[in-house]
């Protein structure tokens, strides 16, 4: 491998990056253009490698992109199977099918099985007459002689190898090793990041699945327990106050004298008509029945002038849409909102609030702005033990879950602008719809 050659016509890529190569200009000439040919060759890989994450974009550019550098040969990239161990092509050029399909390796097997077991690449001038050959019948009917083997390593793992052949026995030069080599390192790592950025895909998708089934749950639970709320516990509070109410009057008609004995029946009464209204307000911050009646927006504005109102904060209305989406997104953006005017409530000391729900292109836009204290949004980067930080976690993940997204703009003394964003999937035709009066 290391023999000094003569260049020669028929292996123009042998005479890379030697110093030996001769004075005469043409030759220089040549040289350079192949110089160039390698660069250009190597920085179409890495752009390939860098910029792609998908392996079934990544490999035929850069098998392509090597044979063409090779000049006029065959090849394929074989990949090892975590699951069946076996190493077998992904991609190819200028194989038959029956070759590729048939040529599975176990490592160690063969020459390409060698290479993926020990990491070192192997050369052969002709590969049709070397015993360590698997599946001679295939290479011979293929015709392949000159073969070379590169391992596609990611740290200490090898992943896969490179195979470059060519139908005639050849030379492949010491140059020839390092370009390939170089190649199949950078592919390497290139595979790595890939299944690497798959495998965060699919976490991140399963993650989704189940954020997703939470709040949907979530919703279902709180809609049993206000049913549940209504259906009895309402009932039997109003029943309670109408018993003690009975009791207080006949006490009275009955002419008991005992005061402290009608306080304390009063005392009864009046708490449990509390009760009974603390329990319609847990009913109704359970279920937005406003949706059901008010339609979105309405139900928005509406629940935040009965929160901020009295508080002292004035709200403002910019502009509403005329939107009924599906119930799904209805009941998405109004625990949006929930969550933004609760924020308001809780943290602002605003004293004022606009809020506008607008159709920009093909996204509906809802924005509440206050002008309270604000805060440093970079704070919040995630959920604290204390449990700061979820409120606005899950506004995000309500929006990704309906495919928009959520953003919060703020600056201590500079108030904070909540916005959401939700693409209109849904027909806007019958928007106008008679709940929108309403509110
Ligand atoms: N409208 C707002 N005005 C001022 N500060 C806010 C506002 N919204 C959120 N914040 C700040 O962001 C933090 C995180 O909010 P959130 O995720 O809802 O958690 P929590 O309300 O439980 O603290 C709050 O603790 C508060 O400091
Ligand atoms: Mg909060």
């Amino acid at each position: 491998m290391q023999e000094k050659r003569e260049n020669s016509k028929e292996d123009p890529v042998s005479t890379i990056g030697l110093s030996d190569s001769g004075g005469s200009a043409h030759v220089m000439a040549k040289r350079a253009r192949e110089v160039s040919d390698y660069l250009v060759a190597v920085s179409r890989i890495s752009a390939a490698t860098s910029g792609l994450t998908d392996l079934n974009a990544i490999l035929p550019i850069v098998l392509n992109t090597t044979l063409s550098l090779m000049d006029g040969v065959v090849g394929g990239i074989m990949l090892l199977d975590n699951e069946t161990g076996m190493l077998s092509y992904c991609v190819h050029h200028g194989l038959s099918d029956k070759y590729t399909t048939e040529m599975r390796l176990r490592p160690g097997e063969g020459v390409a099985g060698q290479v993926a077991q020990s990491g070192r690449p192997i050369l052969l001038d002709d590969i049709s007459s070397n015993p360590n050959a698997a599946r001679l019948d295939l290479i011979t009917t293929e015709g392949i002689k000159a073969f070379v083997s590169i391992p596609l390593r990611a740290r200490d793992n090898v992943l896969g190898v490179l195979n470059v052949g060519s139908h005639r026995a050849r030379h492949f030069t010491t140059e020839d090793l390092h370009l390939l080599g170089t190649i199949g390192d950078q592919l390497g790592i290139a595979i790595e990041h890939a299944r690497l950025y798959e495998r965060l895909a699919k976490a991140r998708e399963r993650y989704r699945q189940v954020a997703r089934q939470v709040l949907l749950s979530q919703e279902e639970e709180r809609k049993r327990v206000a049913r549940e709320l209504h259906d009895e516990t309402s009932q039997s509070l109003t029943g309670l106050a109408l018993t003690l109410q009975v009791l207080i009057q006949s006490a009275e008609a009955a002419g008991v004298r005992e005061s402290e004995f009608k306080a304390t029946l009063e005392r009864a009464h009046s708490l449990t008509v509390q009760i009974s209204s603390d329990v319609s307000r847990l009913i109704a911050n359970l279920r937005p029945t406003l949706l059901d009646t008010l339609g979105l927006f309405p139900a928005i504005r509406r629940y935040a002038e009965t929160n901020l109102g009295p508080l002292g904060v004035n709200v403002y209305v910019e502009a509403e849409e005329a939107t009924s989406p599906p119930e799904e997104v209805e009941v998405g953006l109004f625990r949006w909102a929930q969550g933004a005017i609760g924020n308001i409530m809780q943290h602002s000391e605003a004293r004022n609030v606009t809020i506008s729900c607008k159709r920009e292109d093909d996204e509906l836009v809802l924005r509440i702005r206050d002008d309270g204290r604000g805060f440093n949004v970079s704070e919040i980067t995630g959920v604290e033990e204390t449990g700061r930080g979820a409120g606005l976690f899950s506004m995000k993940e309500r929006m990704s879950l309906l495919g928009g997204h959520c953003t919060a703009e703020s600056r201590p003394r500079h108030g904070t602008v909540v916005t959401a964003r939700v693409p209109i999937f849904w027909s806007t035709a019958d928007a106008k719809d008679t709940r929108t009066g309403s509110g």
